[in-house]
C-alpha cells in the first residue's frame, strides 16, 4: 500500500501473519494447498495484508509464497474494501533475503517487502553482534535495496518493545527516509504493558520526523496475556495497521488475534470510532479452518471463537438473556458467523436442507466432491445419532474436507482388547500406488495396537509427541475428535527456519479425525498427521517409497 492509497484517519488495516508468525509455531506446519486454502478464507474474510510467508526459509516456502501471490493476489470478490489483499513476504534485513521475498509476492497487483532488523541493546549485543551504527547503516541499506523494487515497503525494529525509544526514533527516521511506508513496532517478547505500548507508538509518532507519511503499525505478542490490549491502546495512541493472527497463534504464547481485536474495534464504536474491512461473520469459519489445519485446538473460553464464548449455562443468566438478550449479551453470535439454526437435522434430512445448513454456517463455497463427501459422512452419522449438531458438522467438515492430500487411506480397522487379553488390530490401508495393504500387530492399548499396525504398513519412522481425545458433543453417542502430533525421526527435509533466530527447527505435523468410534478417529487422526508429513516431503521433491 502507498500512502496515497491508505486513508491514515478513519480505517485500521488488518495485517494478518498467520502463514508466517503464526506457522512458526510448534505444530502448524501446513502445506502448499492448505496455505492456500488459508489465503483465500482470510481474503473473504477481508484482511488487508496477508504475509504469504518467509520466501528465503525454503524452496517449500517461497513455493507456497508465489502461488498465494498469483492465485490468491487477485481476489476482489465480496471484499468490503473493492481492493485485493496487499501480498507480504518478510526478509531479514539483506539483499537476499529481500529480493527473493520479493521474486515471490511480485506477481501479485499488491505487493509488499515487510523487512527487519532488531533495535534493542540486548538482541544487538548478543544475536546480531553490531553497534548501533551499523544497525542504522544496515537499515538504510536494505530499506533503499527494498525500495528500489517495490513501492510498498515495511520496515520493523524487532524488540521495539525493549529497545531505547529515542534510538528508535533515529532508527525509523532513517527508514521513512530510505522509503519505508510502513513503521510496525514490534512487542516481540511480550513484555510491554498496554500504557507502555500505548506510550511508545504516541512518542514515536510526535518525535519521528516523517511520522505522518507512513503508516504505524502494531504487532504484540501474548506472553503475559496482553497482547490485544497492548494492540488496542497502540491503536488509540495512532496506529492505524495492526499485525494479528488467526486464534491468536505463534510462536511461544503466540500473536494477538485478529478476532478479539476486531470484535473490539466493532463492539465499541464509541471508545475506538474507527472502521475496518474485516468481514466479522466469517470469523468462525476462518477459525475453524485455521484450527483444523494447524492441529491448534482453540481452548473452549477463548474470547470470540472458543466453544464457549457465547453459551450461557448459569441459570441466573440464562434467566436474564430469556428476558433481554442484552442482561448478558454484548455481542451477537450472529455477528461472528455463528448463527443458531432453524433446522433440525437428523436421519430423515435430506441434501438439500444439509446444504442449507451448510450455507448457514458460512461453508458457501465447497466444490460438489467436497459437499458429496461432507453428505455421505453426515448420513453415516445420522443413521448412529438421532440428531446431529452443528459441531458434529464442524467436525464432518475438519474430518472430511480440512485433510491433506490423501497419500494413504484408511479402510478398516478391527481392534480386539479388554483386560484379560493383549489388545491386538487389524488394518487394511488403501496406498499411494492404489493398493491394498494389510498388516496386524500388538499394542499396550487398541490405540497403540492400530498405530503399530498402521507403522508396518507404512514405515515412516515418526514419534508421538501428542495426541488428544474429545467428544463433540454431549452424549453417549457422540463422535469423538482425535488431534495428535508426530516428529519425524531421521527426517532431514522436515525442517523449518526461523527468521528471527535464524535457526533450523524440526517440523512438527498434525492431525485430526473424527468418529463415533474413539478408535476409529484416532486411527483416521494418525493417517492425517502422516499424510502431511508425506505430502511436505512431496513438496521439498522427495518420493513418497512403499516399504
Ligand atoms: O515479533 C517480531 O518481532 C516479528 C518481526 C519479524 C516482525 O515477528
Ligand atoms: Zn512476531
Amino acid at each position: 500500500m502507498n500512502e496515497d492509497e491508505v486513508d491514515i484517519q478513519d480505517t485500521v488495516y488488518f495485517f494478518d501473519t498467520t502463514l508466517r508468525d503464526g506457522e512458526q509455531s510448534p505444530g502448524a506446519t501446513l502445506n502448499v494447498e492448505e496455505k492456500l486454502e488459508i489465503a483465500r478464507q482470510l481474503s473473504r474474510l477481508g484482511v488487508d495484508i496477508c504475509e504469504a510467508g518467509f520466501p528465503i526459509a525454503s524452496p517449500g516456502d517461497f513455493d507456497a509464497v508465489r502461488r498465494i501471490a498469483e492465485e490468491v493476489g487477485p481476489l476482489v470478490e465480496g471484499r468490503k474494501s473493492g481492493q485485493p489483499m496487499v501480498i507480504a513476504g518478510l526478509a531479514r534485513a539483506n539483499e537476499e533475503d529481500i529480493q527473493r521475498a520479493y521474486d515471490a509476492v511480485k506477481v501479485a497487483p499488491r505487493h509488499r517487502i515487510h523487512t527487519f532488523l532488531a533495535t534493542s541493546d540486548i538482541h544487538l549485543k548478543h544475536k546480531l553482534r553490531m553497534d548501533r551504527e551499523e544497525c542504522v547503516d544496515q537499515v538504510i541499506k536494505s530499506v533503499s535495496f527494498a525500495k528500489s523494487l517495490c513501492n510498498d515497503v515495511e520496515f520493523s525494529p524487532e524488540d521495539a518493545g525493549r529497545s531505547d525509544p529515542d534510538f528508535l526514533v533515529q532508527v525509523l527516521a532513517e527508514a521513512i527516509k530510505a522509503g519505508a511506508t510502513t513503521l510496525n513496532i514490534p512487542d516481540t517478547v511480550g513484555y510491554t504493558t498496554p500504557e507502555e505500548y500505548g506510550r511508545l507508538i504516541s512518542y514515536l509518532i510526535e518525535n519521528t520526523p516523517g511520522a505522518d507519511t507512513v503508516v504505524w503499525s502494531t504487532h504484540c505478542h501474548d506472553d503475559l496475556g496482553l497482547a490485544t490490549a497492548n494492540t488496542l491502546a497502540g491503536v488509540q495512541a495512532g496506529a492505524r495497521q495492526v499485525e494479528v493472527t488467526i486464534n491468536g497463534i505463534g510462536e511461544r504464547a503466540g500473536n494477538t488475534s485478529l478476532e478479539e481485536v476486531a470484535m473490539a474495534i466493532a463492539t465499541r464504536p464509541q471508545t475506538f470510532d474507527l472502521q475496518t474491512n474485516i468481514d466479522t461473520s466469517q470469523i468462525t469459519k476462518s477459525s475453524r479452518m485455521v484450527s483444523a489445519y494447524t492441529g491448534m485446538v482453540v481452548q473452549p473460553n477463548k474470547a470470540i471463537v472458543g466453544a464457549n464464548a457465547f453459551a450461557h449455562e448459569a441459570g441466573i443468566h440464562q434467566d436474564g438473556m430469556l428476558k433481554n438478550q442484552q442482561t448478558y449479551e454484548i455481542m451477537r453470535p450472529e455477528t461472528v458467523g455463528l448463527n443458531a439454526s432453524k433446522l433440525v437435522l437428523g436421519k430423515h434430512s435430506g441434501r438439500h436442507a444439509f446444504r442449507v445448513r451448510l450455507e448457514e454456517m458460512g461453508y458457501d463455497d465447497l466444490s460438489k466432491e467436497d459437499l458429496n463427501a461432507a453428505f455421505a459422512r453426515f448420513k453415516r452419522l445420522a443413521d448412529k445419532k438421532k440428531i446431529v449438531t452443528d459441531a458434529d458438522i464442524e467436525a464432518i467438515i475438519a474430518d472430511e474436507i480440512y485433510q491433506p492430500p490423501e497419500i494413504w487411506k484408511l479402510n478398516h480397522i478391527q481392534v480386539s482388547c479388554g483386560d484379560h487379553s493383549i489388545p491386538t488390530a487389524s488394518v487394511s490401508l488403501t496406498g499411494p500406488n492404489d493398493e491394498e495393504y494389510r498388516d496386524a500387530a500388538l499394542g499396550t492399548g487398541p490405540v497403540d495396537a492400530v498405530y503399530q499396525a498402521i507403522n508396518r504398513i507404512i514405515g515412516v519412522k515418526n514419534r508421538l509427541t501428542e495426541f488428544t481425545i474429545n467428544a463433540v458433543t454431549e452424549g453417549l453417542d457422540a463422535q469423538a475428535e482425535a488431534m495428535i502430533r508426530i516428529q519425524p525421526i531421521n527426517g532431514e527435509r522436515e525442517y523449518g527456519m526461523n527468521p528471527q533466530t535464524n535457526e533450523m527447527f524440526a517440523r512438527t505435523f498434525s492431525g485430526h479425525g473424527a468418529s463415533t468410534d474413539i478408535v476409529v478417529a484416532s486411527a483416521r487422526a494418525y493417517l492425517s498427521a502422516l499424510n502431511r508429513m508425506l505430502a511436505a516431503r512431496e513438496e521439498e521433491g522427495s518420493v513418497v517409497s512403499v516399504q
